[in-house]
Order: structure tokens, then sequence, then C-alpha cells
């Protein structure tokens, strides 16, 4: 079945168009994002509104670009799957009544989907990974654990209590003055750093190992920069000792949930996980405990169509369609 999926839910419009005959494998024909990093930078983070417009302009060529790539036509169509939420919702509905417009005119089925269940099914776009599997989605909106038992069946067992893992990136770049987004530039800068260099808390929730806080780290850089010591230090120092702290406060509870429900397999997605510090630390954290870690391609790990199409193909597959009252849900949980 030749699926295009569609994503809108945040900054990035992007399309893909994969080929699947079973459920969770695929072959990508093409994945297209139409980035909008350069649009909010100025503002030091996505202004909803600025995003929502600017996706009118660019999803239609997005998905022309991804069909001229696959060598396809929408014809070669065969069903949509589109990004419901949760996300920004004058963004998300950007993306779904493109979607809703293109399955009504074609009539082709049409599946909306959890971004989440995206970025947790990323990784099986280039790995075999077995269920059950254990999935840390970490990005700008998000930071939770996840149990994957099934396609479909998911369950929640840990999540932040405050900021998402990528937000205290982008909330220290700018404390730095390094721009936006900051999870790309404050890994850049540390290469060059010492992460020893200074000693940054370490949240843990109390009673919930599986749990993770980043609201401290971000305040104790804040009063870190404010204070004498902060003229001895430099940035690529300091980058690289808040990077180690967050990573590992990733990892800790990411162990904990595999432990507690043992799964073999662990699954890194989201934005966070293009990190290639955080990557290294759980792959290793993962084989020392006999466990391994699945972590999707950079392009698979920030925001992309392809795995929104991964995510809604297993339903299509199976004669599954939603109706055009989808509509979008900016909380939407997993
Ligand atoms: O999944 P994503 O593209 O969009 C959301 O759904 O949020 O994630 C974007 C987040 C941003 O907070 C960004 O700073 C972070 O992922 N990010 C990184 C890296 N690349 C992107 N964080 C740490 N290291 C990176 N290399
Ligand atoms: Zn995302």
């Amino acid at each position: 079945m030749i699926v295009l999926g569609i994503e809108s839910s945040c900054d990035d419009a992007a399309a893909a168009v994969i080929e699947t005959t079973e459920p969770g494998r695929a072959v990508v024909r093409a994945s297209v994002v139409a980035n909008q990093d350069d649009i909010h930078a100025a503002y030091g983070g996505v202004v909803p509104e600025l995003a929502s417009r600017n996706h009118v302009v660019a999803i239609m060529p997005v998905v022309e670009r991804a069909l001229r790539t696959a060598s396809m036509t929408l014809s070669d169509i065969e069903g949509i799957a589109v990004t419901k939420g949760p996300g920004l919702v004058g963004s998300l509905l950007v993306g779904l009544m493109y979607a809703k417009g293109l399955a009504q005119s074609l009539d082709l089925p049409l599946v909306g989907v959890n971004h989440l269940e995206g970025h947790l099914l990323a990784p099986l776009l280039e790995h075999g990974v077995p269920m059950p599997f254990v999935a840390l989605v970490a990005s700008g909106g998000h930071t939770s654990l996840f149990l994957a038992e099934d396609f479909g069946c998911y369950r929640t067992v840990g999540r932040t209590r405050d900021d998402a893992a990528g937000e205290a990136f982008d909330k220290v770049a700018k404390l730095m003055g390094l721009g936006y987004p900051g999870g790309r530039v404050i890994e850049e800068l540390s290469r060059g750093g010492n992460s020893k260099r200074i000693r940054l808390p370490r949240a843990r929730v109390k009673g919930a190992p599986m749990d993770f806080s980043f609201s401290g780290i971000k305040t104790a850089v804040a009063v870190f920069l404010r204070g004498e010591q902060a003229l001895t230090v430099t940035p690529p120092d300091l980058a690289a000792s808040f990077q180690e702290a967050v990573v590992d406060m990733l990892v800790a509870p990411t162990l904990a949930a595999a432990r507690q429900l043992d799964t073999r397999a662990i699954v890194l997605s989201g934005g966070v996980a293009a990190n290639q510090r955080l990557r290294t630390r759980l792959a290793e954290a993962a084989s020392a405990e006999g466990r391994q870690l699945f972590a999707p391609s950079l392009k698979y790990c920030t925001d992309n169509a392809a795995m929104i199409a991964l995510a809604g193909s297993y339903r299509l597959l199976a004669g599954e369609r939603d109706s055009l009252n989808l509509d979008a849900q900016a909380n939407l949980p997993l």
C-alpha cells in the first residue's frame, strides 16, 4: 500500500510517501520537510500564529515535492495519514484540512495519527524492533517514557513533571545567548568543552524513578550565569556540563523503566534523540545490561511525515478510516 503522510503539528510542514505491506514495515519513497527555524529564530521560540500562516503557504509545495521525489502522482496514493494532535491547534488544522480535502476529492481512506505515536514508531522506518519495547520520546514539547506492547497498544510509564528536555536545551541556549533552536547549538558548542568543569544538579523525582524534571537545571544555569564564577568558565565548558547533566537525567529513568518492565529493546526518539552524546550514553548503558538501543537516523528524530505515514499505515492496512469530522486535538494524549 502506498501511503501519503502529512505532518504540521508545530513549526515544520512535512510530507512523505511510504510503501508498506505489513504493520511496522515500510520503504520510505520520499520524506520532505519545510523547516521554519529561520522565521522563529528572531523570536527565540515558535510563534504559533506565524507557524500556521507559513504552513498555509508550505503545505501544498511540500506534498508536491514528496510526490515528485517518489516519482509518483496523487493517483498512486492509496491512503492518507495526517497528524491530528498533540500540537499547536492552528498548525495542526492546516495539515488536517489539506489532508481531508485530498481524501475527499480522491476518495481515499484517511486516518488521523497521534504525533507521539509517530515519534514512538520512527525507529521502525529503519530497524526491525522487537516488541515489547520501552520508548523515550524527548522533544521540544514532550519528554515521556512509553511501553509499546503492540501496534496501537501503548502505556505511559513516565513523564516530565515540568519542562520537556528539548525545552531545557532551548531555554538554556537562550540564557547563553546562543539562539533558537538550542539543542543542536549546545551540542556543537559542547564538543570543545569539559563536561566536568561545572557540577550541575541532577534532579530525580522522589518516589517516581521513571519521571523527569528539567526546570531545576534551567534555574541552576541561570543562577550560575549571574554569579562571579561565570566569568572564569568558557561557554563550551558550560554547554558540555549542562548537556551531560540532561543526558544523565534522561538515561537513569529510561534504564529504570526497561528494568522494571523487563524489556530488552529500548527506543529513543524525538528531536532530542538527535543528540549524539545522548545516543552514545544510552546505547552504552543499555548494552551494559544486555539491552539494545534503537534510535532513528537524525532525519527521522526531528519532526517528519514518514513516521506519521508509518504510524497511520497499520490502521489503513487493516481497512480502518476516520470520518471527515476528524478534528485537531491540541492536548491529545497517547
Ligand atoms: O521533535 P521535534 O523536532 O519537535 C517537537 O515536537 O518538539 O524536537 C525539537 C526539539 C527542540 O527543543 C530542539 O532544541 C531539540 O529537539 N533538539 C536537540 C537536538 N536537535 C534538536 N536537543 C539536543 N541535541 C540536539 N542535537
Ligand atoms: Zn515532535
